[in-house]
């Protein structure tokens, strides 16, 4: 098999993010709420975002800079409250989630109430989304520089499942029922999870 060689570190340095973005596919969607300074609710959603560990539970997403040297306001808010709710995303809050990644000035809320319901999360003052499938509330463990690079590491406290999503005993996801939406390659790609197989491990 033939194969094209990309060199990060030389000749598509400027294209990491195109490149990565485009074959590190697809990725979940964390849709993050945060409190404003003044109180409002900020949303927006990012897909540098993954569940690392649950001892303790861990999950880390990666908000860049507005620009340079000024994070966007997610990350401003959790340096300030130190939490945050991460949902995912599936078609009922597609499109809500998408106009949530508008670039509005600080303060101004992303979530349009007429169509979203805010709900009181039960460990932490930021509330979650209620028309999301799930939200976890988090506090935030530490945020990581690396170069331009951020990584907010989160502790998930609660997590809220739409009913019907998971068994409450067994706490198994019902596969045929919960279809998160995936992010593919930027700017406006995305999958659904629709179609789904099984492969038994040896
Ligand atoms: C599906 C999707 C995924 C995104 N993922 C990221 C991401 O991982 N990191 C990032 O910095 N921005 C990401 N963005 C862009 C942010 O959502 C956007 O910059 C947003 O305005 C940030 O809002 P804030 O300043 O309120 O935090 C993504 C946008 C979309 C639509």
């Amino acid at each position: 098999m033939q194969s094209t060689e990309f060199d990060l570190d030389g000749e598509h340095r400027e294209k990491a993010y195109s490149i990565l973005a485009g074959v590190i596919t697809p990725r979940p969607i964390a849709w993050v709420t945060t409190k404003n300074e003044d109180g409002s609710i900020n949303a927006a959603p990012f897909s540098f975002f993954n569940c690392f560990g649950s001892r303790p539970p861990l999950v880390i997403f990666a908000p860049g800079n507005k620009e340079p040297g000024i994070p966007k306001d997610t990350a401003r808010n959790i340096r300030r409250e130190r939490e945050f709710v991460i949902h995912t995303v599936d078609a009922s809050v597609m499109e809500a989630m998408s106009q949530s990644a508008a670039t509005l000035p600080y303060g101004q809320s992303e979530i349009d109430t007429d169509t979203l319901t805010l709900l009181d999360s039960s460990s932490i003052s930021t509330p979650r989304i209620a028309e999301a499938p799930v939200a976890l509330e988090c506090t935030e463990h530490s945020t990581i520089e690396i170069g331009s690079n951020r990584l907010v590491l989160g502790i998930v406290h609660k997590v809220h499942v739409r009913t019907g999503l998971m068994d409450p005993t067994t706490c198994h996801i019902d596969q045929e029922s919960y279809h998160p939406i995936g992010r593919m390659a930027s700017p406006d790609w995305y999958c659904t999870t629709e179609k789904l197989f099984e492969i038994s491990r040896p």
